[in-house]
């Protein structure tokens, strides 16, 4: 199995695919409809990265600079070689397979980080009516982060992420493990987003992932997660 990182980017397809799309020239001035823009631009933290607690300025910035902006630059690329590729009656099968790759797997890293990032900046306390779901879901909250923590813990430096969701269809409050950027819940809906590759906190703790678990949990926002859960029950 290989682990991938953020910025992992490259399989065989997409260097062949690569290639081809380099012969192509985008053929038009007309601009791009929006499925294959390609200009998307990273959303900004929305916290003060040196105030967080437990997790380093320095880590929190390079996780953004490089990983993070690394795969919306990848997805931008993305989009505009597989326009290209569109643009070739003769571009292969195979080769569009493996810019699909990319776009899913440059798709679910834009979105988690997003996510992720998105749902840090507070104190870590808890309330609310998520606070009370996830207490009536899982018997009490306790339960619920014991085994959000120890999904966490089972992909600790592995290529994934964990996921508290709403899934809609079965209508229940889940904690996913989500594997390689791509590999979501059906239906779910994510409330909150823990990163666990080691670009996440080996700078800051190491191998001792727990450790970075514990600080992500004192600096969730759970007014964002509320947000997220009432719009999902909508
Ligand atoms: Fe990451």
């Amino acid at each position: 199995m290989t682990r991938r990182g953020g910025l992992a980017i490259g399989t065989a397809g997409l260097a062949l695919a690569d290639t081809v799309a380099a012969a192509t020239p985008l053929a038009a001035a007309a601009p791009l409809p929006p499925a294959f823009a390609g200009t998307r631009q990273p959303t900004p933290l929305r916290f003060d990265p040196a105030k967080l607690d437990g997790l380093s300025e320095k880590l929190v910035r390079s996780h953004w600079e490089n990983n993070y902006q690394g795969s919306v630059r990848g997805l931008n690329m993305i989009e505009q070689r597989l326009a290209a590729a569109m643009a070739d009656k003769d571009f292969p099968p195979v080769a569009y397979s493996g810019l699909k790759r990319e776009q899913l797997h440059r798709s679910g890293s834009v979105v988690l980080h997003d996510l992720y990032s998105g749902g840090l900046g507070g104190n870590g306390q808890s309330a609310g009516g998520i606070k009370q779901a996830l207490t009536t879901a899982f018997a009490s909250f306790e339960g619920w982060e014991a085994e959000f923590r120890r999904t966490a813990m089972s992909l600790a430096g592995g290529s994934g992420w964990c996921v508290l969701a709403w899934n809609q269809h079965l209508g229940t409050l889940q904690n996913y493990w989500c594997w390689d950027h791509t590999n979501s819940p059906v239906t779910g809906t994510p409330l909150l987003v823990l990163d666990m590759y080691e670009h996440a906190f080996q700078m800051d703790y190491g191998a001792a992932a727990a450790k970075y678990v514990d600080a992500f949990m004192r600096n969730v926002d759970w007014e964002v997660v509320e947000a997220r859960y009432l719009a999902a029950r909508k």
